[in-house]
């Protein structure tokens, strides 16, 4: 038996960050042993030119290469299927995943499917999927995001949608962590601001939640081993990198959303959803993204607007589970609370993070996007099921508790 108190922490074995990072991609594709590489990525990173730079730096270094461009945001079931169809049988030695996490997503799955084959469902967990695991690291995966917030380039995890059910499930397995993230800020500067405000709120969502995880590691480690390899809760090192991470964000945050063209604000950012990334890929979420499951898959809200929206409610919630973590986040969000008792400056911290969000635009309310009081039962027992996200939650939460969140955040009165 796996001991309780152990804690792993995993990363690619090469993190290349950068203004003009991405000139290295041909060199990392050789290193890897490839001379043919699946570009995987969007219609707009196309339309942007980003896919034909990376193309002629890969054939630069004589690595020939094909594109699928045909990623969707949060991809179905279906999108990943059609690129392994398309990749399957041609030889691909390395795959480089484009774009923001949906493009790196199918990249990194497919590198998967193409060594071990099978349908995507075969990897998913039950009860929809059959649970089956990668039996290694699959052809090697190049990440190189043009966002920033998912920290999909770093994370051993992928997200799948399946519209018939209105769920949206994933794979999580180490094998699946890129084995190389490029990630060069450069390539951000053309993303509209409202891109820049979601994808920018998801990081400081993973950073908050990650920060205030609680340690499976001590105590209340999920016991099925299929759970355990995957997230710690948090730990010294994932601190360390989601301070940094809260404070650029509360520093850059708002500034890349107002001029796309400041280099010094995208950097903060790219670097604040990198070491976001790195740290909740290891230590696991909270309520918030657990809560964002079931509206997304039902109102069809950004993964980044609707984390960004759920968030202030969830910390006001939690502030009471770990006091003093969230008097340091109000701080690091730039919150005087010199004077203050530790639960006074604890309550600041949502007060921060909602008035970023309205700040950079994100809506008040679920009521914007549709979502009516009498939805908050059904939202909170479909959170209730995902166990795998809320037991890190750093405060008990329950059925009640959930459709409280709910009805605030229906509201939006904090
Ligand atoms: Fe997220």
């Amino acid at each position: 038996m796996q001991n309780e108190t152990v804690w792993s922490f995993c990363i690619p074995q090469v993190i290349k960050f950068g203004e003009g990072a991405v000139e290295e991609v041909g060199y990392e594709v050789k290193r890897l042993g490839g001379s043919k590489a699946l570009l995987v990525t969007d219609a707009g990173i196309v339309e942007a030119g980003i896919s034909e730079k990376v193309e002629r730096l890969l054939k630069d270094s004589q690595v020939e290469v094909k594109v699928w461009d045909k990623v969707e945001p949060e991809p179905s079931i279906e999108v990943y299927r059609k690129c392994y169809d398309y990749a399957k049988d041609k030889g691909f030695e390395v795959i480089v995943g484009l774009g923001g996490g949906s493009a790196m997503d199918v990249g990194k799955a497919v590198g998967m499917f193409l060594e071990y084959r099978g349908d995507p469902l075969d990897y998913v967990a039950p009860p929809t999927g059959k649970g089956k695991k990668y039996a290694g690291p699959g052809i090697p995966k190049i990440a190189v995001p043009t966002t920033s917030g998912t920290g999909s380039e770093v994370s051993p995890t992928v997200v799948i949608s399946l519209p018939e059910k209105k769920l949206k499930v994933g794979i999580s397995d180490n094998h699946q962590r890129p084995q190389v993230a490029i990630v060069d800020p450069l390539l951000t500067v053309d993303m509209p601001p409202g891109v820049t405000a979601a994808s920018g709120m998801d990081a400081l969502c993973h950073a908050i939640e990650c920060y205030t995880t609680r340690g499976y590691a001590r105590k209340s480690r999920p016991s099925s081993p299929a759970e355990r390899p995957v997230y710690n809760g948090a730990t010294p090192l994932t601190d360390i990198c989601v301070i940094e991470a809260i404070e650029l964000a509360g520093k850059y945050l708002r500034r890349a959303v107002n001029n796309g063209y400041d280099i010094e604000a995208r950097k903060g950012m790219s670097l604040a959803s990198l070491l976001a990334g790195i740290a909740f890929s290891n230590a696991g979420l909270t309520a918030v993204h657990a809560m964002a499951y079931p509206v997304g898959g039902r109102f069809h809200t950004a993964h980044g607007v609707t984390n960004a929206l759920l968030l202030p409610y969830v910390m006001q919630f939690n502030a009471a589970g770990d006091a003093p973590k969230f008097a340091h986040i109000a701080e690091l969000l730039g919150e005087d609370i010199e004077g203050l008792s530790l639960k006074e400056a604890a309550k600041k911290a949502a007060l921060a993070a909602r008035e970023l969000a309205l700040d950079i635009g994100i809506p008040k309310s679920l009521k914007e996007f549709g979502c009516r009081e009498e939805d908050a039962p059904h939202l909170a027992e479909e959170t209730l099921k995902i166990q795998r996200i809320l037991v890190g939650n750093p405060r008990r939460v329950t059925l009640e508790d959930l459709e409280k969140m709910f009805d605030k955040a229906i509201q939006g009165e904090l």
